[in-house]
Formats: structure tokens, sequence, C-alpha cells
């Protein structure tokens, strides 16, 4: 792969309301802002025919077994593999909420084994940073609509948490732990300032897979 002056790949994970949505807008406009070229992009993305699917799924209009949806989100991301890949080598740099530890957390979190969540990911790209906004489950279940979907209740948003807690601790070399519970700008400033360490070390990186 290419490794002159690639866009980074930044990820955005954390249990539902824990702020990605937003902190990853703000990162997009503070970079497209300061003429750094990037993408906002955001997963399950509901706009392909697999991302309908996973929609209807997750608005409980229809049933799927837990392997079935495991597989489809992570489909949902292979669909966009290609065109991340020539984004980040072209010098654009990828501001991404939630990708494969999504996948992986949420699915463990129903009881299906680690290795087994992991398997369909192994091949997408690795991300050059994971930004965990963590913030404790009774903060984020007062949030503005917490609850319309499937997974939006309070006992499994815990065992999430504790999935994304492990994932954190085990790969400290690019997970950075971010206390969302902090005002919106507080945590703006620790994720831009964490951003651009990533932005400056990863020009000179590969791009490695998972
Ligand atoms: P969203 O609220 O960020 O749009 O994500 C929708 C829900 O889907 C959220 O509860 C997390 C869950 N999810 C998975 O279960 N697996 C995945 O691979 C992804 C990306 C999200
Ligand atoms: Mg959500």
């Amino acid at each position: 792969m290419r490794t002159a002056k690639r866009g980074a790949f930044i990820v955005l994970e954390g249990c539902d309301r824990s702020g990605k949505s937003s902190q990853s807008r703000l990162l997009y406009e503070f970079l497209t802002s300061n003429g750094y070229p990037a993408k906002h992009m955001h997963f399950p993305s509901r706009t392909t025919e697999i991302g309908s699917t996973i929609n209807s799924y997750l608005k409980n209009s229809k049933e799927l077994n837990d392997q079935v949806i495991h597989l489809l989100f992570s489909a949902n991301r292979w669909e966009f593999l290609k065109e991340m890949q020539n984004l980040l080598n072209t010098g654009t740099t990828l501001i991404v909420d939630r990708y494969s530890y999504s996948g992986v957390a949420y699915s463990v979190a129903k009881g299906m084994d680690f290795d087994w969540c992991m398997a369909p990911e192994k091949g997408l790209l690795r991300p050059d940073a994971v930004f965990y906004l963590k913030a404790p489950i009774d903060y984020l279940i007062q949030r503005d609509d917490f609850g319309r979907e499937r997974y939006e209740k309070k006992d499994f948003q815990s065992k999430v948490a504790n999935v994304f807690d492990r994932l954190c601790e085990e790969q400290t070399e690019f997970w950075h732990s971010i206390d969302a519970s902090q005002s919106e700008a507080v945590v703006f400033e620790d994720i831009r300032l964490k951003a651009m360490s990533v932005l400056n070390k990863a020009k000179h990186k590969p791009l490695c897979l998972l």
C-alpha cells in the first residue's frame, strides 16, 4: 500500500448516546475548515441494501438471528472497504463513527463468542486510533432519545461497555479512553489534540489490516 502522505483513519466508539455523532462531526468540521481533506462516515451505513435491512432490524420491524445480523453489520463495512482505502491513500482523513469494535461489542454482549465475532472483521482496515467515549450508563440513559432502538436498554448497554473496556485495556497502543461525561467543548478539545497527533504520525505509517 502507498505510504506517502496518506490520510489518518480515526474511529470513535462507545455506547449509544455517548456523543460519538456530535464529536465526530465537530472533528470533521474542524479538519475541513483548517484545510485537511476529511470525510465523515458512520457505521452502520443505512443507505445500502444491507444497511436498509440493518435499519429494519434496529427499528424492531424485522427479526433476524444473532449470527445473521452480526454478519450483515460486518458485510456493511466490507461494502465500503475499497472506497475507504482509496480515500486514505489519496490523503483524505476518515472520521468514522463506529466500526468493527461496535460489531464485536454488541454481539459479545449478547453472549456470542469473541473470536467468532472478530473473524469476519479480519482483512478490513485497522484504524490508526480509536477514541472510546466512555461515560457511566446512568448518565447515558438520561440523554434525549435513549430507548428508541433495539439495543438502547440499560442492562444491555452495561454489557456493551464491559466489552469496550476490555478492548481498550488490551489495545492501549491505539485506543484512547475519553471521559464523555464532561461538557461537549471539553471532550472535543481532548479529541482535537489527540487527533492532530494521530494525523501527523499516520502520514509516515503504512495502512494495516485487522
Ligand atoms: P448507531 O446508533 O450508531 O446508528 O448504531 C446503531 C446500533 O447498532 C447501535 O446500537 C450499535 C449497533 N451496532 C452493532 O450492533 N454492530 C455494529 O457493527 C455496528 C456498527 C453497530
Ligand atoms: Mg444509536
